[in-house]
């Protein structure tokens, strides 16, 4: 337990210090684009290639940031981690930065997914 709240509270400061500044959404795009995001999670990151794969485009940042977050620590921890080896491969070589800008161009685009309140 200690361990975890440990690990949580790392997590939790890294993300608090990224954000300070604003994300930029123009390089998030520019990421996605360089690194074929789209050839799973489809067309404007809204139509995936199977129904495996998530639909991205509209997704809140914060969620899609720790997603992607929990990949790069991948099975290293965890207690954190998520161990889909796709996706772990995908997020290797991106910086918190990187991390921060692409899950605010992905809550940016339009989707078909809908939020009710
Ligand atoms: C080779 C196919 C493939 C590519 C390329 C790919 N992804 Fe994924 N992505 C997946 C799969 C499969 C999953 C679901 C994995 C799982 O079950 O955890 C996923 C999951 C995700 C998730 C988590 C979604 C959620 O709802 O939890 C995010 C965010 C994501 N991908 C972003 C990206 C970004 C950004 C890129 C480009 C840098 C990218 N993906 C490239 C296949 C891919």
């Amino acid at each position: 337990m200690k361990k975890f709240l440990l690990a949580l509270a790392a997590i939790g400061a890294m993300h608090l210090s990224v954000r300070a500044d604003a994300a930029d959404i123009a390089n998030g795009k520019l990421l996605v684009e360089r690194n074929n995001c789209a050839a799973c999670h489809g067309l404007s990151m809204n139509h995936p290639i199977t129904p495996e794969y998530p639909k991205l485009a509209g997704q809140h940042a914060d969620y899609a940031y720790f997603a992607m977050r929990s990949y790069q620590v991948g099975s290293n921890n965890p207690l954190f981690g998520r161990n889909n080896p796709i996706m772990i491969a995908q997020m290797q070589g991106l910086s918190q930065r990187d991390l921060h800008d692409i899950a605010a161009y992905l809550q940016a685009l339009p989707s078909d997914l809908i939020l009710q309140k």
